[in-house]
């Protein structure tokens, strides 16, 4: 076995997380970068080091799961969500008597993807003037990233895709750090959730997913393509017929699902769940 083996048996062992359906040369690459940290010069001391400081366990766990985010990263997705994707959603909701939206934002990370969903939404049902209760699903495995999500405070930097207004509207200015608004804050609901999950399609919490939208975007890209399909399937599973899958900018759905989802935008990777 070689040394990255050992450091994923260790980290399973020692933190419960299984990082080996995610793709090795990512791994290698964040090792790397750890040790040279805390310098090591080889793998093998690495791993000794590892053994003996279990604080780096966890600093090696936040180097794999990487949760660089900001508010409505890739603009363009939110753009077609709020003239399009809504129009449709909303319209078949309101046919069905069915008046809850569901959402779930899969690898949430700090909480900046879902908070920009419930913002999206917002605007959109103001200016249709419609009132449509709105449930987003928050998840994601890292445990410090959902409890920043929860706590809704966030620096400036993370702003910068805001349109004008919206940092008024939705947050509060204390000493330099950025409040997301109260009611909005209800609508979003954090929840640990390992989309390796063997025992679990959807999140608990969710209690019957079933989601008009799923969110999961940037979380793909990091997992050996066994592993992405047994995330896909979930997403999948997860989704209402209709309902719409919205993926990151390199992320495409496996061809197994081929005439499961059908492209609805030329511009971003947003798919509808067709049968
Ligand atoms: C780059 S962030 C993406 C955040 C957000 N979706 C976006 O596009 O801005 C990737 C997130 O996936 C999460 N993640 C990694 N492996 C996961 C897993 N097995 N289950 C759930 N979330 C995972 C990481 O913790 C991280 O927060």
């Amino acid at each position: 076995m070689n040394t990255l083996n050992h450091i994923l048996k260790l980290l399973a062992e020692k933190r419960g997380f299984d990082f080996s359906g995610y793709r090795r040369p990512m791994l290698e690459r964040r090792t790397q970068k750890r040790m040279f940290k805390t310098n090591c010069g080889k793998p093998a001391e690495y791993l000794e080091y590892l053994q003996n400081n279990t604080e780096e366990l966890d600093e090696l766990i936040d180097a794999f799961t990487i949760n660089v985010s900001n508010f409505f990263r890739n603009p363009l997705v939110f753009e077609y969500l709020e003239r399009i994707v809504l129009h449709t959603i909303i319209n078949s909701i309101t046919l069905k008597k069915d008046e809850l939206l569901r959402i779930w934002s899969a690898g949430c990370s700090r909480g900046e993807e879902a908070y920009s969903i419930a913002m999206a939404v917002n605007e959109f049902l103001k200016k249709e003037k419609t009132a449509l209760d709105t449930i987003i699903f928050a998840t994601d495995i890292d445990k410090k990233a959902l409890s920043k999500g929860r706590s809704g405070v966030y620096d400036k930097q993370s702003l910068y895709n805001l349109k004008l207004g919206m940092a008024e509207s939705y947050f509060k200015e204390e000493s330099g750090k950025y409040i997301i608004d109260d009611e909005l804050k209800k609508t979003v609901k954090f929840s640990f959730f390992n989309l390796l999950d063997i025992n679990h399609i959807f999140p608990p919490e969710s209690i019957y997913g079933s989601f008009d939208m799923v969110f999961c975007r940037n979380v793909l890209i990091y997992f050996e393509r066994e592993s992405q399909g047994v995330i896909f399937d979930k997403l999948y599973k997860s989704l209402k017929i209709n309902g719409f899958l919205i993926l990151g900018e390199a992320e495409l759905p496996p061809t197994e699902l081929k005439g499961k989802f059908r492209r609805e935008s030329k511009c971003c990777k947003i798919y509808k769940k067709i049968a």
